[in-house]
C-alpha cells in the first residue's frame, strides 16, 4: 500500500510517500482494534513537530504519521457494532497517512452521513480537543465571553464553533482578514488581527474584561492574555505553535483571582475509553442536531504529504489540512 513515511528528522520537506507492506493482520486476532480502508486522513501541526522530532510521541525511524482518519471499516472484531463497508472515522494516533490503517476499537465513531469523508478526517482531533477544553476543562456557561488564539487554524476553528454553540461570544485573535473571515465562518463573532495591538482591541469590544481564553499558541501570547481578563477568569493552555513554552507569574493570578488551566485531551482519554466515547458522542451529537461542522481549509493528494505540513509550518493553513486517498 501507499503511504506517506517519515524517515529523517530533518521537517515536512523530507517528508516521502513510499509502499509500504499493510499493517500486519495479526490484529485480526485481537478484540480491540478496527482496520479502515482509508479515504481522507487529518494533518495537524503534531505530525509537523514529528517530522523534527519535536512531537511528545517520537516513534522510532522510519513510521508513517497520521492521528486520524476517515474511510471504510475493513475489518472489525466479530460482534463489533460497525461492519465491513460502515462509513467511520478514528483516532489511529500513528499510521493514518496510509491506503490503510488501524485503529483502537474505543476511538471508531460513526461518520454522520452529513459529513463528507474529508470533514470526518477533520473532526476527532480538534473537535473533540475544543469541547473537552470549553466544557469540560473551563466549564463554559451560556453568555460567557471567550477569546481564542490562532482562531483560524484546526484547533482555532474549533474551539469557535463549540464555544460559539455553547451560547458565547467568541472574539478570534488572527494575524491576517484572509485568517480573520475563516474565524468568523467557524462561529467567532469578532475577530481582531494580532498586528493591531490585539489586547487593546479586546478591551475596547469587551471593557469589563473577559471569562475565558484558549490558546493553542502560548509564547508571547500568555501575559496579556491574563490581562483580559475579567476577575476569576479563566486562561486554557492548549499548545505551543508560537515554539516557546509560556511561564506564569504567579502574581498575575493573585492580582485577579485567576485560573490557569492545562487541557491535555490525549493525556486525558488515553487510558479512558469512557471519557473519548462521551466526548465524541457529544460532539457527533453537536454535528447532527446543531450544525456542527469541521472546517477543512485544504486538501491534498496523499503524494502531496510534504507540501501540507509545509503549509503548516509556513502559517499558512485555515481550517484543517486535510490528504485526500480517492
Ligand atoms: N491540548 C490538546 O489536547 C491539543 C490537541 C490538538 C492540538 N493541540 C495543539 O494545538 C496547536 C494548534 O494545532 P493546529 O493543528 O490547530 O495548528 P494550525 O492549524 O497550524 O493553527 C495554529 C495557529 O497558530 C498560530 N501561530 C502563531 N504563531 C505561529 C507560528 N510561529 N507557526 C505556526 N502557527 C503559528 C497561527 O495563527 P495566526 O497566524 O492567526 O496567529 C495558526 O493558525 C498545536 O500546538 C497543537 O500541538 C493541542
Amino acid at each position: 500500500m501507499r503511504a506517506v513515511v517519515i524517515h529523517e528528522l530533518s521537517g515536512p520537506e523530507s517528508v516521502e510517500v513510499r509502499e509500504v507492506d499493510e499493517p500486519d493482520r495479526s490484529h485480526e486476532l485481537s478484540d480491540d482494534v478496527v482496520v479502515i480502508d482509508v479515504v481522507a486522513a487529518g494533518v495537524s501541526f503534531p505530525e509537523l513537530l514529528q517530522t523534527r522530532g519535536r512531537y511528545q510521541h517520537a516513534p522510532e525511524l522510519p513510521f508513517t504519521p497520521g492521528l486520524e482518519v476517515a474511510g471504510t471499516v475493513k475489518w472489525a472484531p466479530p460482534d463489533f457494532h460497525f461492519s465491513v463497508g460502515d462509513e467511520v472515522m478514528a483516532f489511529t494516533n500513528q499510521g493514518g497517512m496510509a491506503q490503510v490503517a488501524v485503529a483502537p476499537a474505543f476511538t471508531v465513531f460513526s461518520k454522520p452521513s452529513v459529513l463528507s469523508f474529508a470533514e470526518g478526517a477533520a473532526c476527532i482531533l480538534n473537535l473533540h480537543t475544543a469541547y473537552f477544553a470549553v466544557h469540560t476543562r473551563a466549564r463554559i456557561s451560556d453568555g460567557e465571553t471567550v477569546v481564542v488564539h490562532g482562531a483560524a487554524g484546526g484547533l482555532g476553528t474549533a474551539l469557535c464553533s463549540i464555544a460559539s454553540l455553547a451560547g458565547a461570544r467568541v472574539i478570534a485573535v488572527v494575524s491576517s482578514e484572509a485568517k480573520a473571515e475563516v474565524a468568523v465562518a467557524a462561529g467567532a463573532h469578532h475577530a481582531v488581527l494580532t498586528d493591531d495591538d490585539w489586547r487593546q482591541c479586546v478591551n475596547d469590544l469587551c471593557p469589563e474584561g473577559v471569562d475565558i481564553v484558549c490558546d493553542p499558541v502560548g509564547g508571547s501570547r500568555l501575559t496579556d492574555s491574563l490581562r483580559t481578563l475579567r476577575a476569576q477568569g479563566r486562561y486554557v493552555v492548549l499548545g505551543y505553535t508560537e515554539g516557546a513554552v509560556s511561564e506564569v507569574k504567579t502574581n498575575r493570578l493573585l492580582l485577579n483571582n485567576l485560573d490557569v488551566i492545562g487541557a491535555g485531551w490525549g493525556a486525558y482519554v488515553r487510558n479512558d475509553p469512557a471519557a473519548f466515547r462521551r466526548i465524541g458522542d457529544a460532539v457527533n451529537d453537536l454535528i447532527i442536531n446543531a450544525g456542527l461542522r469541521p472546517i477543512v481549509g485544504h486538501r491534498f493528494r496523499l503524494d502531496d504529504a510534504a507540501q501540507a505540513l509545509s503549509l503548516l509550518e509556513n502559517r499558512e493553513a485555515m481550517g484543517k489540512v486535510v490528504l485526500e486517498l480517492e
